[in-house]
């Protein structure tokens, strides 16, 4: 295997979405979980009407940053499970997901992998500055060689586009790419792209039952570390 670098999802991958859920609870007892997965399926499913509502590779016309899809899919969950909103309680969630917990074998992974002269990056929906931030509140600014945001091409994955921008980046080819993520959706986006693909089912989840399975799948991050004979 000739893997040059390997480029992580952020958000379920690196950073744990879920971990909004204890102040979800705090805020909305009784409701925490369903809250925080509500809103983690309507901020994804607002990525795709954007980007399937206009597909261009200019750019989709009804881009939103990621941030503020984010938000507006915190606003529809509350409305769905007949949660009061509140503007202080939509800040303190907000500023929270600003700096979602990393899952604790990461940091290791990605310290691992630059000792052994890995290139490593972020492709992610995220918006430049949320994940400059969470980048930063989880110490991973010196272990990182690029993060990638698709902001810059205003398209979400799992379009083409989106993917292409590690190409352009790094000027590898896509076989040469180990592509991480923890979304099934999102590692069958990218194995259909072409990259190489580890799944990290972290939830014990069954795999998509369209398109190819990915070329590997692990339970957490250093599977990775395995997956390029690195443990
Ligand atoms: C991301 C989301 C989709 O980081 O998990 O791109």
């Amino acid at each position: 295997m000739a893997i040059k670098i390997v480029v992580f999802d952020a958000y379920g991958t690196l950073f744990d979405v879920y971990s909004i859920s204890a102040l979800a609870e705090q805020l909305y007892p009784g409701q925490g979980a369903a809250l925080s997965v509500l809103w983690r399926d309507k901020q994804i499913d607002y990525t795709r009407l954007i980007s399937l509502s206009d597909p261009s590779e200019q750019g989709s016309r009804h881009y939103q940053s990621f941030w503020d899809i984010t938000r507006a899919a915190l606003r529809y969950a509350l409305a769905r499970l007949g949660l009061v909103h509140t503007g202080a309680n939509e800040d303190a969630l907000m500023a929270q997901y600003a700096k979602l917990t990393a899952f604790s074998e990461n940091l290791g992974v990605l310290q691992s992998l630059r000792h052994h002269g890995v290139a490593t990056a972020i492709l992610s929906n995220g918006s430049p500055e949320m994940l400059a931030s969470a980048v930063h509140s989880a110490g991973m600014d010196d272990w990182l060689d690029a993060v990638l945001s698709v902001d810059r091409v205003r398209q979400f994955k799992t379009t083409p586009s989106s993917y292409q921008m590690v190409q352009d980046h790094f000027g590898v080819a896509p076989a040469d790419v180990l592509f991480v993520s923890s979304n099934a959706w999102d590692a069958l986006g990218a194995t259909w792209f072409g990259f190489t693909t580890l799944w990290v089912n972290r939830q014990g989840l069954p795999p998509e039952t369209i398109g190819p399975a990915p070329h590997h799948t692990g339970c957490d991050l250093s599977e990775v570390l395995k997956v390029l004979s690195l443990d």
